[in-house]
């Protein structure tokens, strides 16, 4: 930190190999002339801006549904779908405000809509996700393809494509988790925005088809359907139920102790490359079993948890949180995290989305296990 009297941040460091140059008069008229042409000495700041390992400035969060759900339904009275565009609390880390994000580069939101409303139809550089939380009717189009949305669905809306959200006439009030990489597309200063000429898109297509085409467990569409030609960067699937999702999980629970970080997780994968769901954003679905205390560990990337079954416990850089039923909370990057299912008689079950492609992709992502107290963090 800069000696009192500075008027400038000089970050040094007593160790080898690091910057630590001390303050003069000499060096300060200098660092002056230098910035009328906008320039500055890197020894100043090669501390701060290359720290040892990632400093995340995320803060670990846990957003009560109990908290948020009535406020979430309060903005029906207050806007319209038209007015907003898109009618979402959106979840607001205190150490990512300047950015929306809930954590790291991801941004989430709350979405609610009434039997009967139509968003208008849109795309967007960013890559979308939605996880259905409550009601009935809910559904989403994505490039003419219809599909219908229950509890627990997980829905792609992918880069590019044009998409609308719905609540049928006969269907009940739905709450959904937006989760996108806007954050991320904005700092890499590549996010476009358009309006659907016709604000909606006709639907082409058999509802739930490629649900129906690519869903199939061990199963490929032959190839006059076009699986050999999938030249785009994310799923054919688009939709990834619950039901199938849950029974993978339990078949999994009954032949594997899976892993001793993450209990029985499964990633929602691309069928036509076994690869993410989408190029920026990956998924996954993860069941505690009864009793269930995983290990401590961390690794880069950001990452958010939505507690679609069940309750428990995770513990986040030594601090407690307990969630439940619809909780969402975030691990940002390179923080100690462990999990506990809460009940010693019934499974829990944990979705996450998180940027482990752009991580993977970028050679940027490492791991490491907690290997004191027996793997678990003291809490503080
Ligand atoms: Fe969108
Ligand atoms: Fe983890």
């Amino acid at each position: 930190m800069p000696p009192e009297g500075s008027k400038r941040e000089n970050h040094r460091e007593d160790v080898a190999g690091r910057a630590n140059v001390a303050d003069t008069p000499e060096l300060d008229a200098y660092y002056d002339e230098l910035e009328t042409f906008n320039a500055a000495a890197l020894w100043t700041v090669a501390n701060k801006i290359e720290p040892w390992e990632p400093v995340s400035s995320s803060v670990p969060m846990l957003w009560r549904y109990n908290d948020l759900r009535e406020h979430v339904l309060r903005s029906v009275d207050l806007v319209t779908p038209e007015q907003a565009g898109r009618r979402v609390i959106y979840l607001d880390n205190p150490g990512r405000r300047n950015v929306a994000a809930a954590v790291g580069w991801l941004y989430s939101g709350l979405q609610v809509m009434h039997p009967g409303e139509r968003a208008s139809a849109h795309r967007h550089s960013a890559s979308a996700l939605r996880f259905i939380m409550e009601g009935e009717g809910a559904y989403t189009i994505v490039d003419g393809h219809k599909m219908t949305l229950g509890r627990n669905d997980f829905v792609l809306t992918p880069n590019g494509t044009w998409h609308e959200h719905a609540v049928a006439e006969e269907g009940t009030p739905c709450i959904w988790q937006d989760g996108l990489d806007i954050p991320l597309v904005n700092c890499l200063e590549a996010n476009f925005y358009e309006v659907h000429p016709d604000l909606a898109q006709a639907t082409n297509y058999p509802v739930d088809d490629m649900t129906k085409t690519w869903g199939n467990p061990g199963l490929l569409p032959g190839s006059h359907f076009g699986n050999d030609a999938w030249s785009y960067g994310y799923s054919p699937m688009l939709k990834y139920e619950w039901a199938p999702t849950y029974e993978a999980l339990s078949k999994l629970a009954e032949t594997s102790d899976g892993s001793p970080y993450d209990g029985v997780l499964m990633e929602y994968v691309n069928p036509a490359t076994g690869g993410p769901v989408m190029q920026t954003i990956g998924a996954s679905m993860q069941m505690l079993r009864a009793g269930e205390k995983t290990k401590a560990h961390r690794h880069t990337g950001s990452y958010l948890y939505q507690c679609c079954k069940g309750s428990g416990y995770s513990i986040i850089n030594g601090q407690r949180f307990d969630w439940s039923e619809r909780d969402i909370f975030c691990v940002p990057s390179w923080a100690w995290h462990e999990h506990a299912n809460g009940s010693d008689s019934d499974d829990a079950c944990l979705f996450c989305f998180n940027d482990l492609p752009v991580m993977r992709k970028l050679g940027l992502y490492r791991e490491e296990a907690l290997a004191e107290n027996d793997g678990h963090q003291p809490v503080g």
